[in-house]
């Protein structure tokens, strides 16, 4: 489709436009307005006297003047929600303090001072989770970003290094374990059955990374000794009853140090490390200094009660919080602008450990897919931005795939240019330069470049301009002479009509049709907006293999026949070019078909190509099953539209099921066959066993595409004999879309079998609310309605309406009753928890890119969000660039 045909302007409700207040502006926050700290904080003492209803904080800083800061007489301590009960410097109670907005202003004379001060919070009504808060009875914090100012009165921002020292009294019946960041120094009993403890950690640290746990836990405790011969002693805190779930978690822990040493000669640098999973938490989990806190979904694991990918997410989020604590926290961020500093390189780094723990060829795969899924509409959306962004209103809209997993890709991409060694030498340079300290993307980029041996000067680019770069292939074949030319193009994004072109590093191979086999791979860089690269060799026209291991993160542009991606999905050497041919089958097909360019002929070409590229997986005895089980993953919807300017969403759904259902029935008994050999795989963790429970849901699948009434007796069948939840849930998730009688049945015995277990009864939420089936909006207000729906919860709220909001049918409704779904959890859960309701903004904001009638219907629920005048900083920039 072309760009003219965009979306017409949405007709404009006037009801409400008219009604509301002109809405507050959010004041923008410049990354070249940076300026470094007037005052340092070499010291803190906070004393805490813990309740759920009311906490007690006395906070004594240690203040000095920066050498390098503006001279000011004014100390500036960030707040938010809070208020100052007494001031006190250098000893005496002062009044002459002010407020500026949410932040406390305090007069200092002199070079260096104590300045103290009071504050009280109310844990348990803090609902937004961020700062202090109370979950199940427990207490416990957040505060990356923004939330120390939630507790306390601080310079909050994350180049003001301070060591801290925390005392802590509680009762001793309702918190009997207390926990801090670095090691308990003290503890002692107290009057009323009150108990205490003293907690100090020796590294310097930004109040980001600050915590406190507080409550009634038991820990998973084992030793680690380090490379260095430091004893490590290292505790996994949950809630009484949960203690079984936590072995998986232990060992990728374990797994975690020491694979750091290994792999990036990074040792650990205190003598106890905590974790603590906690119910009600906004993210995955924060990496605070020597005391981990986690969402309870990345820690808690067995067999009876989590899926294979679940484990895979749990080692995951254990590597990236521990590796953070040399990339974020040795070396943290001097900003918020930098944040790609610590969670780019990190999630690199927990990508490269879970490929060496797993199957690296899977890995890969698995997360270019949650780019492609996450990431791509981001960046050619209205809320693009730079991996580095420019400014924003509110940082915690910027934990984003772009600043995480596009960030990961940029520096994956100087790994490739540099080859592992020289990377290696690379962040070992950056690691010994900027130990300590609060650095930049650019600190990061010089150490590579220096240590590695790198020009990046260009590269750089890749930092400061958003969009996915496309790439353009052409391959001409003329006598004996090959001749690759690539085109590359950055589309503008906002606030960026002009880009350049960026390195774009490949790895491709030049297959020769007569042999079958490719004479070496190679890596070119296209630089320039075009180039063009030789080869000789070649009879005929080779078979080329581009972007092997996806090298680079764009998109491509390379129509080719279905006959040279049918070669390259059987016998590609490289895995992820091998899914890739796959994928390219299908999205060809596919985005023919939603556009009208598929006639009956092409129709029933294409269909065979993507049959026989099927049945071949399906049989090929070289695959393993998780391989095999990537390779049968069809395209998701969203990937789909992004392969269109103007996307119908309901003409990719029709579409893209249509071909499961064919394929269901063609490739029918080489699928019940595949179906039946992994059901008889005995459990396991090994490779073998998750490959026959991945295969066995992927054949499921398409089995009831193909023959529902088969697929529902098999899903019920799998249902029944399931010993995992893997088995379970695949089988609960294809009875989910099916209108049998067996949905109901099965529906019903999950959730009495699995009530009281908070992350299965989530699952029990997201499967429905993820369902293909006809009355899946009915099926999701029901759900909205039920008793173990809260509105508190994240894990709840993201179960039910994530998954709403990423299922085609029940959000692209075509009346528009799922945008309005989403439009009114906005309104209701931003008073909540804004942080939390911002998330579900993106997906409204694509309406630029769907079609005209479903476009009006999301813009006007954009606009019904806007006219709320008491929004939230993180609602109303989300809402309010996305209507822009
Ligand atoms: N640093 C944490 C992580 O790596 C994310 C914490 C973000 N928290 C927030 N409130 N935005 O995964
Ligand atoms: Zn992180």
């Amino acid at each position: 489709m072309d760009i003219a045909s965009r979306p017409a302007e949405p007709v404009e409700n006037t009801q409400i436009a008219d009604a509301a207040p002109p809405p507050q502006a959010p004041p923008v926050i410049h990354r070249e307005d940076y300026l470094p700290p007037a005052w340092l904080i070499p010291q803190v003492l906070l004393d805490f006297r813990l309740g759920v209803d009311a906490t007690h904080v006395v906070s004594t800083l240690s203040v000095t003047r920066n050498p390098e800061g503006n001279g000011t007489s004014t100390l500036r301590l960030n707040g938010d929600q809070i208020a100052p009960l007494a001031v006190r410097v250098d000893g005496r109670e002062v009044n002459d303090w002010r407020l500026d907005g949410p932040d406390l202003l305090v007069e200092l004379t002199g070079e260096a001072h104590s300045v103290e001060v009071e504050t009280a919070v109310n844990p348990a009504a803090n609902s937004q989770l961020m700062g202090l808060y109370a979950s199940n009875g427990m207490l416990c914090t957040q505060c990356e970003a923004e939330g120390f100012r939630r507790i306390t009165f601080f310079p909050d921002r994350p180049d003001v290094l301070s060591t801290y020292s925390v005392k802590m009294r509680g009762d001793k019946a309702q918190f009997p374990v207390l926990l801090a960041n670095g090691n308990c120094t003290a503890t002692g009993e107290g009057e009323d059955g009150t108990h205490w403890a003293e907690w100090h950690d020796p590294w310097p640290k930004p109040s980001y990374l600050f915590a406190l746990v507080a409550g009634d836990l038991v820990a998973n405790h084992d030793t680690f000794t380090t490379m260095g011969g430091r004893k490590v002693d290292l505790n996994i805190w949950v809630r009484p009853g949960d203690e079984d779930r936590t072995q998986h978690a232990m060992d990728s822990l374990i797994n975690s140090m020491k694979w750091d040493e290994e792999a990036f000669g990074r040792e650990y640098d205190l003598d106890l490390f905590n974790i603590v999973a906690v119910s009600d938490f906004n993210m995955g989990a924060m990496e605070n200094k020597g005391l981990n806190v986690f969402n309870t979904r990345y820690v808690l694991a067995d067999p009876e009660t989590a899926t294979d990918a679940d484990y895979d997410a749990v080692e995951g989020v254990i590597g990236h919080e521990y590796f953070h604590n040399w990339s974020g926290n040795r070396v943290t961020c001097r900003d918020w602008f930098q944040l790609s500093l610590k969670e780019g390189f990190t999630v690199l780094r927990d990508q490269m450990f879970s490929a060496d723990m797993g199957s690296a060829a899977v890995k890969r795969i698995e997360d270019v897919r949650v780019l492609r899924i996450a990431q791509f509409p981001e960046d050619s959306g209205p809320l693009a931005h730079p991996i580095r962004p420019d400014s924003y209103q509110e940082i915690s809209n910027f934990y984003t795939a772009t600043v995480y997993n596009k960030g990961a890709e940029v520096i994956r991409m100087m790994r490739t240019m540099a080859g592992p060694e020289r990377f290696r030498a690379g962040t070992d340079l950056y690691f010994a330069r900027h130990d300590g300290e609060a650095a930049t993307c650019e600190d990061f980029v010089k150490a590579i470049e220096d240590g590695a041996g790198l020009d990046l000067t260009q590269f750089r680019l890749w930092y400061s301009q958003a969009g996915t770069p496309q790439l353009t292939v052409e391959l001409d074949h003329d006598g004996a002479r090959t001749t690759l030319t690539l085109t590359q193009a950055v589309p503008a994004t906002p606030g960026q009509p002009e880009k350049q072109p960026v390195p774009i590093p490949l790895r491709i191979a030049l297959y020769d049709r007569d042999t079958g086999a490719h004479s070496g791979e190679q890596l070119v860089v296209l630089d320039k907006d075009t180039g063009s690269f030789t080869f000789d060799g070649f009879a005929k026209p080779p078979v080329l293999s581009i972007n092997r291991g996806f090298s680079a993160p764009v998109a491509i542009d390379f129509a080719r026949a279905n006959e040279d991606l049918v070669f390259l999905a059987a016998h590609d050497d490289d895995p992820f070019a091998r899914y890739e041919a796959m994928q390219g089958l299908v999205v060809q097909y596919l985005v023919a078909g939603v556009s009208g360019r598929l006639d009956d002929a092409a129709r029933t070409e294409g269909r065979a190509a993507i049959g026989a590229a099927f049945a071949a997986v399906i049989d090929d005895p070289e695959l393993d099953d998780l391989m095999r089980g990537e390779l049968m993953i069809l395209p998701a919807e969203t990937y789909l539209a992004e392969q269109l300017l103007v996307a119908d969403p309901g003409a990719i759904h029709a579409e893209r099921e249509a071909l499961k259902a064919w394929l269901g029935s063609e490739c029918g008994e080489g699928l019940k066959a595949l179906h039946d050999r992994a059901a008889a795989v005995p459990y396991g963790r090994d490779a073998a066993a998750r490959g026959a429970r991945k295969i066995k849901t992927q054949a499921l699948t398409l089995i009831a595409a193909g023959d529902p009434a088969e697929g529902a007796r098999r899903a019920l069948a799998q249902y029944r004999a399931a010993d995992t939840m893997t088995d379970r849930q695949g089988a609960l998730m294809v009875l989910a879309s099916l209108d049998a009688p067996e949905r109901a049945e099965a529906l019903a015995d999950f959730h009495q079998r699995y009530t009281g277990n908070a992350l299965v009864i989530d699952k029990w939420f997201s499967l429905q609310g993820s369902a293909f089936h006809p009355e899946v909006l009915e099926h999701i207000k029901a759900l909205a309605g039920h008793g173990d729906f809260t509105m508190t919860n994240p894990n709840r709220v993201r179960a039910l309406y994530m998954a709403a909001a990423s299922n085609p049918v029940a959000f692209h409704d075509e009346g528009g009753e799922g945008y309005r779904m989403i439009g009114e959890l906005i309104r209701k859960l931003d008073p909540v928890n804004p942080q939390t309701a911002a998330r579900f903004v993106p997906v409204l904001g694509r309406w630029r890119r769907i079609e005209p009638v479903r476009a009006a219907l999301m813009r006007a629920e954009l606009e019904r969000i806007a006219a709320v005048p008491t929004l939230s900083r993180d609602v109303r920039e989300q809402v309010t660039k996305s209507l822009g």
